[in-house]
């Protein structure tokens, strides 16, 4: 009797111990204790070398642990596999400036712990932790179709692979190519229009280059004469208006 009371005791204890597994992702591992670790879940996953070491010489890695610790909002993050890295442009990556890796690493984190429901109903652009979302920033756009979701940057387009983690507090997608961000990767925004006035160079009195003097006498006097016109007729402007 005593010994059936114990069988039972325990099969109890494993199926309950079970239970959550049948219910979540059936790839991600039981939750250790305490905050998430992104470092620890990369590595388990494999394939991600390459983001695995720029999180750590980019210190985001740490910034993520630390934001996961203590975020109410928890977070997202799109992963590129070592494959995605391996179809940048050879230097690609070594061109960027510290800034600008950061800057890389900041675009593929959401601010907020998005489901694989979510993708389905979430507004573009998304915001990312790079910082703005305007034409030349960092916009990133959502398109979905069924289950399948892509990212379009404006300068390239990733698909999102399913959740190789997730809890409340953290999301983890691959994507199949690094998201490149409009601010590092595309077209600068277009020059301002320049001022329709150009106002004479003045002349320095120290300034002995042959060049300065090419400026042919009578195109000096037009401008002088331009200006001085314009100051008499903004004075006449002026007058009239207080007459
Ligand atoms: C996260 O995991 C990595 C690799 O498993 C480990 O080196 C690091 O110390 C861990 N960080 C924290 C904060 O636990
Ligand atoms: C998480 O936050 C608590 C309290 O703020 C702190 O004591 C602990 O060291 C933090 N843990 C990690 C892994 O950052
Ligand atoms: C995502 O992009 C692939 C091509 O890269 C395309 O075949 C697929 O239809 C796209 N899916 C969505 C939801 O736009
Ligand atoms: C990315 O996908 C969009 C449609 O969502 C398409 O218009 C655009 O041409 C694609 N860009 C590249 C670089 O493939």
């Amino acid at each position: 009797m005593l010994k059936q009371f114990l069988l039972c005791s325990l099969l109890v204890v494993v199926i309950s111990l079970q239970c959550p597994k049948t219910f979540g992702q059936p790839a991600a591992a039981p939750a250790p204790a305490g905050p998430d670790n992104i470092t620890k879940i990369l590595e388990k996953a494999g394939q991600f070398s390459i983001m695995i070491k720029l999180l750590k010489t980019t210190s985001v890695g740490n910034q993520i642990n630390s934001q996961l610790n203590d975020s109410n909002n928890g977070l997202t993050l799109f992963a590129p596999t070592d494959n995605a890295f391996g179809s940048l442009k050879a230097g690609a990556l070594n061109s960027l400036s510290q800034e600008q890796q950061d800057e890389l690493v900041q675009f593929h984190v959401i601010p907020m712990v998005l489901s694989a429901s979510q993708f389905q109903t979430i507004s573009n652009p998304l915001r990312t932790q790079a910082g703005g979302s305007g034409t030349y920033e960092f916009p990133m756009n959502l398109e979905t179709s069924g289950n399948s979701v892509n990212i379009s940057t404006g300068v390239n387009n990733a698909t999102l692979g399913n959740a190789i983690f997730s809890d409340n507090q953290l999301a983890v997608y691959p994507v199949d190519q690094v998201l490149l961000p409009m601010s590092i990767f595309g077209p600068k925004p277009p020059a301002p229009a320049p001022s329709p006035v150009k106002k004479p160079k003045k002349k320095s009195s120290t300034d002995l280059s042959p060049a300065a003097d090419n400026v042919p006498a009578d195109t000096a006097g037009t401008i002088k004469s331009v200006t001085r016109g314009a100051v008499i007729f903004g004075l006449g402007f002026i007058g009239t208006f207080y007459l």
